[in-house]
């Protein structure tokens, strides 16, 4: 490798693992169902949050997105789906309805889950699998994918797609018992976190039967990688009916 090429890359490494300790995602066919969703503002795309295409015309994401955007996601919102640097204006979705869980709670964050319709089919993709069976994956080791804060605190959105591997954690860190709901599940690692924007995004169980299952939708976290608190995701498998 040439010396500036090691140079970047340690450059980007350093950058990373001040963040979600993630690595970023070069080879968009890896995840083609991985989703941009945002609003057009003046001509530019702005980011609101992450989501996971499930069929040609639905992508799921955080209920909380689409509660705190509804208005303008209406207006105006689109999806870019499969690109790991969300860009090209010609090749947006737009989004023509907005949907949330009928049991999401806007102060608890319970059945954090939500949906937007697109307006017309999405280019035809691998999509992931809903879960299929409701497990607590206790021990087992699921990615977590977005456009989020480069660090606890930042404003700034990571313009390239980043991907971490992080362990599910059954006991949830040191939540308190009150605020960790039966529709939650928690994932994380000290450094190795969802952050700010990452809401929305998928939680992937890639080692099944059925390939890659979505088993959880970003949803909330103390701060970002902080020791004992986890990134806290709505489970995908209760709100499976109403998907
Ligand atoms: N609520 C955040 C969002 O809207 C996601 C926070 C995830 N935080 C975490 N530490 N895992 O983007």
């Amino acid at each position: 490798m040439p010396l500036v090429a090691v140079i970047a890359t340690l450059l980007s490494a350093n950058d990373l693992s001040r963040i979600v300790g993630g690595t970023v995602v070069t080879d968009q066919q890896r995840v083609p169902y991985m989703t941009a969703v945002g609003i057009v503002d003046r001509g530019r795309f702005m980011h609101i949050c992450g989501g996971t295409l499930i069929s040609s015309r639905l992508v799921l994401t955080a209920a909380h997105c689409i509660a705190v955007h509804r208005e303008r996601l209406l207006e105006s919102g689109v999806v870019f789906i499969g690109q790991t640097a969300p860009s090209d204006a010609k090749s947006a979705i737009n989004i023509s309805q907005v949907h949330i869980h009928p049991r999401f709670s806007e102060a608890s964050l319970h059945m954090d889950v939500g949906a937007v319709r697109l307006a017309h089919s999405a280019p035809k993709t691998r999509t992931p699998a809903l879960p299929s069976v409701d497990s607590t994956y206790a021990g087992r080791y699921a990615s977590i994918l977005g456009w989020g804060t480069v660090a606890e605190g930042s404003s700034l959105l990571s313009h390239q797609l980043l991907e971490a591997v992080v362990p599910v954690d059954a006991e949830c860190g040191r939540y308190a018992a009150e605020l960790i709901t039966p529709s939650m599940i928690c994932a994380g690692a000290p450094g190795k976190d969802a952050c700010q924007g990452d809401s929305g995004g998928p939680l992937l169980m890639c080692d099944t039967p059925n390939g890659c299952e979505v088993i959880g939708v970003t949803s909330w976290g103390n701060g970002c990688a902080r020791r004992d608190f986890p990134g806290v995701y709505a489970k995908v498998f209760p709100a499976r009916d109403w998907l």
